[in-house]
């Protein structure tokens, strides 16, 4: 039963060079390898929260309550895309992938 310590040392090594590899090095290499998949939610708080607060309901400048809204995902892009009434036109803030990536996750705060 020599071998157990060795092996529990190793497998606490491993777990350690994981978490070294998700440290500043290896989330460099994600956005590299993965740049068409921008953080919705992220940029929900940042230009979306102001209008629809941060659940969707919150109403101002009679924006949409977003947890009873039924747009389809395309529809959601196209009114983020070309604004709306009061709501402005994302198209020029947003590339069209972080438009669909807030657009979906508009979809999440949909009630059940
Ligand atoms: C300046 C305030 C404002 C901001 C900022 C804003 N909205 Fe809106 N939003 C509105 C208003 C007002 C409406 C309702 C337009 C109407 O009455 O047809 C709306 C409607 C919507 C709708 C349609 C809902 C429905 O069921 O018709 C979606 C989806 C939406 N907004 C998503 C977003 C997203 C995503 C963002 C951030 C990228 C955002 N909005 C930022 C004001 C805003």
């Amino acid at each position: 039963m020599r071998t157990l310590p060795l092996l529990i040392a190793a497998a606490f090594y491993a777990a350690l060079s994981a978490i070294a590899c998700g440290s500043a090095e290896g989330q460099a290499d994600r956005r590299a390898a993965a740049p068409s998949a921008p953080d919705g939610m992220a940029i929900f708080k940042q230009y979306c929260v102001v209008c629809h607060g941060a659940d969707g309901k919150m109403g101002l400048n009679g924006a949409k309550d977003l947890s009873l809204s039924t747009l389809t995902l395309d529809e959601r892009i196209n009114t983020i895309s070309n604004g709306r009434k009061l709501m402005t036109p994302f198209n020029e803030v947003l590339s069209a992938d972080e438009i669909k990536a807030v657009a979906k996750y508009t979809l999440t705060l949909k009630k059940q």
